[in-house]
């Protein structure tokens, strides 16, 4: 090869580009888990469960410890049989994943590029822009009413460029649903080529005779997908495990393009166990349908608006200034909150439901908080 002096200059000058959409991307920052202290705070940031996981599924997590050196099954056999059996599914539609941010982010690799468009409500999880966006398309953000997802506004929306829509139902950070019916009533007003990811990472919390997840849509339509998590009840975030359940076409996709052994043998057996484990699953179920109601009612009593919500979290409502000073209060208070400005929402926190002891915890130190502020 004969390169030009210009052509050397720009090799000594230039530096590799990542693909367009990439740098637009504002990068995901976490809840908090630690104070500048070092204290042990009461960490509320991150909707993970107060009661940990099973004690069967840390049994058998630890059990997988001799043999680490073995690669897993890359197939995920045994977890989609047990996935399969828990909720009456077709063992060849579920793909498993790294979390189920992984299968979002694989969605979207697979089914969006330059020039598509994918829509996501207003106050919608962080990381749709962002696999959006690493994709080259376009994110497309459709108006909530009253911070609940507005269908009308999504189909809108729909242009001929649309390829997917992301619903978190419920949603994160609003913890507010949208009822079967207007889920149905979506799938229907979008085209047959738009894919609906529905994202119900919450939906063991849900509480509501007209709420369904998406099994029944996947089932029933070539072009819905839902994605489930291991890390919200089952209380397996660390291990880093989801699954979606796909039409026949789309998990066959999704297992062309994911790592050959992206599920570890640890999360496989010990996400196995969780959902064995119903007793486990209904006490944390039946712990959030005790402090869910709690917490906001407590909350709403020292004047501060609360959004109804139906996960394991509350979303409340400061005034102009007032969530980051609650912020500091409460971190002052060795207590963990998220502020979602990244949300849109920054006069809200979003504070996990706790153990007993948090939630009085917090509680009491908003109380403290609004007395401040009043005096
Ligand atoms: C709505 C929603 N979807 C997906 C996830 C990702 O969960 P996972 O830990 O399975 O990647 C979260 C985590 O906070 C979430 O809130």
């Amino acid at each position: 090869m004969c390169l030009t002096h210009s052509d050397q200059a720009l090799m000594a000058t230039a530096a590799p580009q990542p693909r367009p959409g990439i740098l637009k991307i504002e990068p995901y920052v976490p809840g908090e888990s630690r104070l500048p202290t070092g204290l042990k705070p009461i960490k509320l940031s991150s909707n993970e469960t107060p009661l940990g996981p099973s004690p069967k599924a840390v049994a058998a997590f630890k059990s997988t410890a001799g043999e680490l050196e073995r690669y897993p099954d890359g197939a995920s056999t045994a977890l989609h049989a047990a996935i399969a059996a828990r909720y009456g599914l077709n063992a060849k539609r579920i793909v498993c994943g790294a979390g189920s941010d992984e299968l979002l982010s694989l969605l979207a690799h697979a089914y969006l590029g330059a020039g598509d468009e994918a829509i996501f409500t207003e106050h919608g999880f962080l990381l749709y822009r962002i696999i959006i966006l690493t994709n080259g398309a376009t994110p497309v953000v459709a108006p909530e009413t009253e911070l609940r997802t507005d269908v009308g506004a999504i189909l809108k929306r729909v242009s001929e460029r649309t390829k997917v829509v992301f619903l978190a139902n419920p949603n994160n950070p609003t913890g507010t649903y949208i009822s079967f019916d207007e889920v149905r009533a979506l799938r229907e007003g979008l085209p047959g080529h738009v894919l609906l990811v529905l994202d119900a990472a919450y939906a063991e919390y849900v509480r509501r005779n007209d709420y369904e997840a998406g099994i029944e849509l996947v089932a029933t339509t070539t072009n819905t997908v839902m994605t489930r998590t291991f890390s919200k009840i089952h209380g397996l975030a660390a291990l880093r495990l989801g699954w979606a359940y796909c039409p026949q076409a789309v998990a066959d996709v999704l297992n062309r393009i994911r790592g050959p052994f992206n599920v570890s043998a640890p999360a496989m057996a010990a996400g196995m166990a969780a959902m064995e484990d119903t007793e486990h699953v209904e006490a944390a179920a039946k712990h959030n349908e005790r402090w869910l109601p709690w917490l906001a009612a407590e909350i709403e009593k020292l004047g501060l608006k609360v959004t109804p919500s139906v996960a394991n979290f509350v979303l409340v409502h400061f005034g102009e200034e007032g969530a980051a000073a609650a912020d500091d209060f409460l971190k002052a208070r060795a207590i963990i909150v998220r502020r979602v400005g990244a949300y849109g929402l920054p006069h809200a926190l979003r504070i996990t439901v706790g153990t007993e002891s948090d939630n009085r915890a917090v509680v009491a130190a908003l109380a403290d908080f609004c007395k401040g502020a009043v005096a």
